[in-house]
């Protein structure tokens, strides 16, 4: 058996456990379910994102990449950071998946595109001429650790070759096209560089409330958004299902930048990886400089709030079990989002 195959055999085994112990949790009320649950939920997630990177270790070893520029884009990629883009696309593909239980996996190439296309915006988001940060993902930052000209190609080339992994996914062509015209939409001038641009401008300036929430839609919002929806997408959800995900991703991608607001104020640079105090020294507007530490909090969590409800309400319709053991993983991410600033 090849090392990818046991790989995928020992995540089947692990979700249908998944499932029959949310079941007994939730259904039969069992504490020692609710317990085993626990731990196999944290197995799964430390399954899944060995899984994605086992992909992304195996992208941009081609010899034709110069060696600069490809050690470059690994330091960054290679780094670590949560994976959160490529482990919502999966889920919100498993939940979608009609056609086989293995059609999810095909979507694999496309979530790794997505880290991708957010290692290129940490990269130059870190720039001198952007935020000017010295840490990322607990290593200097890619500017630091090479030089101003090999880090913005390294951004280049990791944005350009998201397009080929996108694109190779062995999905019907019509929903591989749809997924990436949603990408490049949420990710170039009217998506996430719009709201890097917006940011860039709002620094030392007072910008109203509105004008906040575009830019953080922008900036964070519509990444984190398009992953939840092109895993729908891909897996051919109906328009019912793809809406909710949608909204779904969208509350999840406007808390998820509101906590990291609050966490540039109260956050451990240890575990961020990161340096604290970025946005002050920027004069950036943020959620806390426009609402405080509580207020920023309160809103994070009622937008994690609003996401766990939406997929309760597709849960209602689903009685696959393990189906509805993925919506329970996507409620956890929400819930556990949330708690990072509680
Ligand atoms: C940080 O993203 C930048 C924002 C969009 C707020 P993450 O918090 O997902 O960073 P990594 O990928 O875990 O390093
Ligand atoms: C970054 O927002 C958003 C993008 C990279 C598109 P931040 O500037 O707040 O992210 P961090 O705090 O540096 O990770
Ligand atoms: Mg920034
Ligand atoms: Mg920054
Ligand atoms: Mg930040």
């Amino acid at each position: 058996m090849t090392n990818e195959k046991k790989h995928d055999t020992a995540l089947f085994s692990l979700d249908s456990n998944y499932a029959r112990l949310y079941h007994s949790q939730y259904l039969h009320k069992d504490n020692d379910a609710a317990e085993a649950f626990k731990k196999i939920h944290k197995e799964a997630m430390l399954n899944r994102v060995q899984f994605i990177e086992n992909y992304l270790n195996q992208t941009l070893l081609q010899q034709e990449i110069p060696s600069r520029l490809s050690q470059s884009m690994r330091y960054s990629l290679m780094a670590g950071g949560k994976r959160i883009r490529p482990m919502l696309c999966l889920s919100c593909a498993k939940i979608c998946s009609e056609e086989s239980e293995t059609q999810w996996l095909s979507v694999l190439p496309f979530a790794a595109a997505l880290e991708m296309i957010h290692t290129y915006s940490l990269i130059h988001d870190d720039l001198p001429a952007m935020d000017n940060d010295d840490l990322r993902r607990g290593k200097p930052t890619c500017h630091k650790a090479y030089d101003e000209g090999t880090a913005i190609l390294a951004g280049d080339g990791l944005l350009t070759d998201a397009f080929y992994y996108m694109t190779s996914c062995d999905l019907p062509a019509k929903r591989v096209l749809e997924a990436v015209r949603l990408t490049s939409l949420a990710v170039g001038s009217q998506g996430m560089v719009g709201g890097q641009m917006l940011d860039l401008e709002a620094e030392g300036k007072q910008i109203t409330h509105d004008e906040l929430c575009v830019l953080n839609a922008k900036k964070t919002g519509a990444l984190l958004r398009t992953a939840c929806e092109s895993g729908a997408v891909l897996t051919g959800a109906n328009e019912k299902t793809q809406k909710a995900i949608a909204e779904y991703g969208k509350a999840i991608g406007i808390a998820f930048q509101i906590i990291d607001d609050v966490l540039d104020i109260e956050g451990d640079t240890k575990l961020l990886g990161k340096n604290v105090g970025s946005d002050t020294n920027n004069e950036k507007s943020t959620w806390v400089s426009h609402m405080g530490l509580d207020g920023s909090k309160k809103q994070a969590k009622l937008y994690c709030d609003e996401a766990v409800q939406i997929i309760e309400d597709i849960t209602d319709n689903t009685h696959d079990i393990t189906k509805l053991a993925e919506m329970t993983f996507l409620q956890k991410t929400a819930h556990d989002m949330a708690h990072r600033v509680y």
